[in-house]
């Protein structure tokens, strides 16, 4: 056959228009699987395997004979990484790559609200896009086990459902822009300490019921590109060449037909890589495959040592045709679509967006005495006091770190809505981690103090006792063993001794508000002193506004907790049954087994088994408005379980204000052949609501809500019998209740 020989820019004006001695690769009126075909005739050996592989920390090669682009990737999942240099981790310090942070994805998750997720993926797939990356390596959604996890932040809580209704918007929306999702840490990648010689070990029910879901549902309705293998392992394979959770069950069971990018280093073999399913490999750090090297980009596992092994004869090319088909469906869906849009960068939309998520993610969780919100022409002095309320927190954290256009403090956002007429007076109250840096971008913050606790205590209660109000901003940050990436919190208390401060600020001023800014659960031993407290989560270049907009009242809170806070470590199943973080095998081997054995009782569904009353529950969230739920209703009172029924309620805003609730439906397994749940969400709708006025709101039940996972017929289940719908604000304050039963069983494998 004739070959046609392509070069680079001959390839873009072919494409433009396409004639009848157009390449069929070249042709975008053709199918992408017969483009693909095409393409892959076209190649060889040699530069397909150049494929499989990085050329660069956060690129790999095209095939530039063929006029085939090379690929970009970005971290994510929060804002576009600043660019790094070419074999280097550390920036690159150019002036341009300065982005719009958006507020962490548990923040995300906390806005119950599928369009703001939308939103999201569209602004920053738009960056992506802008800054020409063809592949952003986000969003993750590894489940909430532990609130020690220093990686929670980075993910959508601890509900399967939540996290699956939450993912696909935002993968459907970075991918608008013609940039792959990149789903991660695939799969159980649960907590950070050991996690590269973490065996996890969990029974087939709990990992199809919890930590599978959020997966199956960004590849089965999400549609996503691309997904990236999880550092740990599973059944003593590592999670990015793991037969059984690539082959079997993602490609397998749910027929992706994307690209598995492995995690930065993940890749440990190249018969297991060759086999079980990774198809790029990045970050491996290799020289003859054991150790560091520089530029070893031709010693990757996937690269000089499958080439040889191909080459010798000692493996076929079966695989690497499947891996190059897949990298080649990846490039006529990103960079070699002429028709994706150009993107942008730090717009007045981006700014705009990042704002409206985070204050719709901040959740009010307690507001006794209506101390919030706070009428600036009110008051005349306001305290300001801790240390979150100025440090920069996009800088920090591992991998999702950034270099922002600007950041907006707390205490300047609450400076500039009070206005100049009030006085807004700040106490550091205690020093946590002064330092802001990582790989070279620095927040040029001095926050050196070396005054004692008791002096900044002091000073702190002074400035309390002479102010109107008081808020608190404090919590956990990006430095190591707090919200960080590689490492895990040691407690569930707050450091640096911010018990202390607020208890003694709770003394000198009793309308104290306290703002935690973390992506976890705290302890909060002094709940009961404090008559206000919201959860502000990581909120990225608008954090200021949006933490000052709820604080007055301009906004009104509707976020809801994506994960229980627990009172203490030990109500948590992992901590409780002495699980977390694994028990290191006595073989030299460095594995640490690490069992899964509360099962699927993770987050509430613990809760609700032992009777463990939360310090705030999965789904809490006040508004400054009330709401009155009336009585749930369903339109059958018995469906076979093909079938499906509607249930319907009521929700009024009796408050004198607007606001948005969100409405969630629990479902109740009244007897079942396997231990379930005494309830689990499926269902949710955030309305909003002027005062008085009244919304039907309605929800479609049918198997998918009543299934469990039964392993030994490794099929999803709907057995006969009496079900319970239960609707409420969070899932310890159910409001109403209906029966309804099921007249038939059903097993599927969906
Ligand atoms: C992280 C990934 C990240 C990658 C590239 C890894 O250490 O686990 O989430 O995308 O680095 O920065």
């Amino acid at each position: 056959m004739k070959k046609i020989f392509i070069p680079l820019f001959a390839a873009a004006v072919c494409a433009l228009s396409a004639t009848a001695s157009t390449p069929v690769y070249l042709d975008d009126t053709r199918s992408i699987d017969e483009r693909v075909e095409d393409a892959l005739s076209r190649m060889t050996v040699k530069e397909k395997v150049a494929m499989l592989h990085a050329q660069s920390k956060f690129s790999s090669a095209g095939v530039p004979r063929l006029g085939i682009p090379e690929f970009w990737t970005t971290d994510g999942p929060h804002g576009i990484r600043p660019e790094v240099l070419w074999d280097e981790w550390n920036q690159a310090h150019w002036t341009n790559d300065s982005c719009v942070a958006f507020p962490a994805l548990t923040c995300l998750a906390a806005t119950w609200n599928p369009d703001i997720a939308m939103l999201y993926g569209k602004s920053i797939g738009e960056e992506a896009r802008y800054r020409g990356k063809d592949i952003l390596l986000g969003p993750g959604v590894n489940i909430y086990r532990t609130p020690l996890n220093g990686r929670n932040f980075e993910y959508m809580g601890e509900d399967p459902y939540l996290a699956s209704k939450m993912v696909v918007p935002y993968i459907k929306g970075v991918q608008s822009n013609g940039v792959a999702a990149c789903v991660k840490h695939y799969a159980l990648n649960n907590h950070e300490v050991n996690r590269h010689t973490t065996n996890v070990i969990i029974d087939d029910r709990t990992l199809h019921e919890i930590y599978l879901p959020a997966f199956k549902a960004a590849v089965k309705d999400g549609g996503t590109w691309s997904i990236m293998g999880s550092y740990n392992l599973y059944k003593d394979q590592h999670g990015c060449h793991n037969q059984y959770l690539l082959n079997d069950i993602l490609k397998g069971e749910w027929g992706f037909d994307g690209v598995v990018v492995s995690d930065w280093g993940g890749t440990h073999d190249t018969a297991e890589a060759i086999t079980n399913g990774l198809d790029m490999e990045f970050g491996s750090w290799t020289n003859g495959l054991s150790n560091g090297a520089s530029n070893a980009y031709d010693n990757y596992y996937l690269a000089n040592p499958y080439l040889s092994l191909i080459e010798q004869g000692k493996v076929g090319t079966k695989e690497l045709d499947d891996k190059v088909r897949r990298i080649l469906r990846l490039a006529f869906r990103t960079n070699m679509d002429r028709n994706r849009p150009y993107g942008s960068i730090c717009s007045p939309e981006h700014i705009e967006a990042a704002r409206t998520i985070g204050e719709e993610g901040i959740v009010l969780l307690k507001n006794s005495g209506k101390v919030l919100p706070i009428n600036p022409k009110t008051v005349r002095r306001v305290a300001v006091v801790g240390e979150n309320a100025l440090k920069m927190m996009t800088v920090g954290g591992g991998s999702s770190s950034l270099k922002v256009k600007y950041e907006l403090s707390p205490l300047d956002g609450i400076r500039h809505k009070f206005g100049p007429d009030v006085e807004v007076v700040y106490a550091r109250g205690y020093v946590g981690d002064p330092t802001g840096e990582y790989n070279g971008v620095v927040t040029g913050q001095n926050l050196k103090d070396d005054r004692s606790a008791d002096e900044l205590i002091a000073e702190a209660v002074d400035v309390a006792a002479n102010a109107d109000c008081v808020i608190f901003v404090g919590g956990l940050n990006k430095s190591a063993h707090q919200d960080c990436e590689d490492s895990d919190r040691t407690a569930l208390e707050l450091p640096y001794g911010q018990d202390d401060v607020i208890r003694a600020l709770a003394r000198a001023n009793r309308n104290l508000v306290v703002v935690n800014i973390s992506g976890n659960a705290v302890a909060m031993p002094w709940v009961n002193d404090v008559p206000a407290i919201l959860q502000a989560w990581y909120l990225g270049t608008e954090s200021g506004n949006a933490i000052a907009n709820v604080i007055t009242g301009t906004v009104n809170p509707s976020g809801k907790l994506p994960m229980t806070f627990p009172v203490k470590l030990d109500d948590v199943g992992a901590h409780s049954l002495g699980l977390y973080p694994g028990t290191p095998r006595n073989d030299g081997s460095k594995i640490v087994d690490c069992k899964y054995d509360e099962g699927i009782f993770v987050g509430y569904r613990w809760a609700d088994r032992n009777k463990v009353k939360p310090l705030f529950p999965f789904g809490h969230g006040l508004s400054y408005t009330d709401f009155k739920y009336g009585k749930a209703k369903v339109d059958k009172s018995s469906i076979g379980t093909s079938g499906k029924l509607t249930l319907t309620i009521p929700v009024t805003n009796t408050g004198d204000r607007e606001g948005s609730e969100v409405v969630q439906l629990y479902i109740s397994d009244l007897k079942s052949s396997l231990p379930r749940p005494v309830k689990e969400l499926k269902g949710f709708k955030k309305v909003k609501l002027a005062p008085s006025e009244t919304a039907e709101i309605s929800f479609e039940i049918d198997r998918d809500a009543l299934s469990y996972f039964d392993p030994s017929l490794h099929a999803w289940v709907c057995e006969p019998g009496s079900f319970e719908a239960l609707v409420g604000t969070s899932s310890a304050d159910i409001r109403s209740k209906v029966r309804f039963e099921v007249s038939d069983t059903l097993a599927d494998n969906k």
